[in-house]
């Protein structure tokens, strides 16, 4: 049998996965499964960078494994683990600090707007990129499906392994960025700013979130802001809406509402009503998953065991590989 190329991508657990994760992320994971093996990581040690709550870390993690299986995620086809599970990321990191000036860290705009919303940024959250890197790095997987406020950080991941490999002798693969149609989904209640579970419940929809609280966030998106987008002419609400629709709905649908949109006569609320019909249809299935999924916590404990050792033997060679060129071993 022919062996599969690795993707590898993450999921912070710092809470529910959302539309923007789903349709910038897990949509093309479980499609992508089919022609590689999927190497998908719960990066907990990203999620310690900002302030986060102990108490309820393990939940959040167990919550994630479930939102990647119930979402379409097979741990027979790929791995599923959490990143503290296989230590060599730590490792790998360690040694790409020394290859990487601090310079390159600093212009990250993920830093930039992390690090000013909290009164000291940790060197962690600074150091991010590079676990991140260390992440992709292991596994010399050939891309990376993620939304677009990614890109940067996996184009500093091929800056890491050109330089290590330039430095050290070849050992690294520069990965390629795999982006979807729904790269970057806006918020509902401040389409100018990017579905995030950090901005707040009224901002995002969690794919988790049962039909009446689905409903009442669409009914309540923001629509007219009096910002107009430039060459799309309409305003950033609507176009994100429109976008929303694309997503969840068939072509009839949006052709519809473009009409609408078009002749200047477009319902808001009927609009509204039909993507929360659409997302509360599309997420149904996967609720019933989850919640079965959950219920079975060493079930799920057994399949992330299982992910991180499978990871963890490819991890440890590549570690290996790196180390020895680095003249560590
Ligand atoms: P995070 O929730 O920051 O751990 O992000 C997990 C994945 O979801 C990453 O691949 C992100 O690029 C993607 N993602 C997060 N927010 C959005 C969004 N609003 N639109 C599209 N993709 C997103
Ligand atoms: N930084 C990513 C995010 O916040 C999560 C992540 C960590 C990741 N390591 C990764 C994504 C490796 C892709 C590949 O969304």
């Amino acid at each position: 049998m022919k062996e599969k190329k690795y993707i590898f991508s993450g999921i912070q657990p710092s809470g529910a996965i959302h539309l923007g994760n789903y349709f910038g992320a897990i949509k093309q994971w479980v499609e992508l499964q089919k022609e590689y093996t999927g190497i998908f990581s719960i990066v907990d040690y990203h999620a310690i960078t900002v302030n986060y709550n102990p108490q309820k870390l393990q939940r959040r993690i167990l919550e994630a494994a479930a939102d990647y299986i119930a979402a379409g995620i097979d741990p027979k086809k790929s791995m599923i683990f959490v990143q503290s599970d296989v230590p060599e990321h730590v490792e790998l990191a360690w040694l790409f600090n020394t290859i990487i000036p601090v310079s390159e860290l600093r212009r990250m705009t993920q830093y930039k707007e992390k690090s000013g919303q909290q009164q000291a940024a940790s060197a962690g959250l600074l150091n991010y990129p590079i676990l991140m890197a260390a992440d992709i790095l292991l596994y010399k997987a050939i891309g990376v499906p993620v939304g677009e406020d990614q890109i940067q950080h996996v184009e500093l991941t091929r800056t890491i392994a050109r330089n290590f490999n330039r430095k050290f002798g070849k050992v690294f693969i520069e990965p390629s960025v795999i982006l979807s149609r729904g790269s970057r989904i806006m918020s509902l209640a401040d389409p100018k700013k990017k579905m995030s579970k950090s901005l707040g419940e009224k901002h995002y929809i969690a794919l988790s979130d049962s039909p009446k609280v689905m409903r009442k966030k669409f009914m309540s998106a923001v629509t007219d802001t009096g910002v107009t987008m430039h060459e799309k002419k309409k305003s950033l609400g609507v176009y994100n809406l429109f976008e929303l629709l694309d997503l969840m709905t068939d072509p009839k649908t949006v052709a519809k509402f473009e009409k609408q949109y078009q002749s200047g006569k477009l319902s808001y609320k009927e609009l509204k009503e039909t993507l929360a019909e659409a997302s509360v249809r599309m997420f149904s299935s996967f609720q019933e998953k989850r919640k079965e999924l959950l219920s079975d916590e060493k079930k799920l404990r057994k399949i992330l065991e299982d992910g991180a050792s499978k990871a963890r033997k490819i991890a440890q060679k590549t570690l290996h590989e790196a180390k020895e060129k680095m003249g560590i071993v």
